[in-house]
């Protein structure tokens, strides 16, 4: 479905086949890839800002890029004063920003959507940012949640770890 509307692949297209995004098809994040899961946000919020009349083309553009960090992130279990999930929430906005404006020319509206995406650690400025941040959240409860049903599965038939 995402891939056969040509309004939102209109602008989608010059970043999702770019060699270095193509990269977080790699890169597992939540229940699949961050290529997924940014594809997946991107077209969501798509939806509502062209419904509501809003620069749905900044909110494609700063969704889709919303998470472009390239590397994978570990959660470790030891104690630290500063979990490293808290870390990475505050971080990754910061080193997203810096990748996507290496490789794409940016406008404030999609850098901000950008580096507030993890509100309340950033701040969205527009109505698009809120909207990204909202459609990043809510995805990515679903996410969690199907990754931890699978781990439960998993642990309950050991067989299927193979
Ligand atoms: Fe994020
Ligand atoms: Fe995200």
């Amino acid at each position: 479905m995402i891939y056969f509307d040509y309004r939102f692949m209109e602008v989608a297209r010059p970043i999702i086949e770019h060699e270095q995004y193509q990269q977080m098809k790699k890169i597992k994040h939540h229940d699949e890839s961050v290529y997924d899961h940014s594809v997946k946000v991107a077209f969501y919020a798509y939806q509502i800002a062209y419904k509501h009349n809003m620069d749905w083309k900044a909110t494609i553009r700063g969704a889709l890029l919303h998470d472009f960090f390239l590397y994978k992130f570990n959660k470790s279990l030891s104690l630290k004063i500063i979990p490293d999930s808290i870390k990475h929430a505050i971080v990754h906005p910061i080193i997203a920003f810096y990748n996507a404006n290496k490789y794409f020319d940016l406008n404030e509206k999609e850098e901000n959507i950008i580096k507030a995406h993890m509100f309340p650690f950033g701040f969205p400025k527009s109505k698009e940012a809120w909207i990204v941040s909202y459609v990043d959240k809510y995805i990515a409860t679903f996410e969690y949640a199907s990754n931890f049903k699978k781990m439960v599965y998993k642990r309950k038939h050991p067989v299927y770890n193979i």
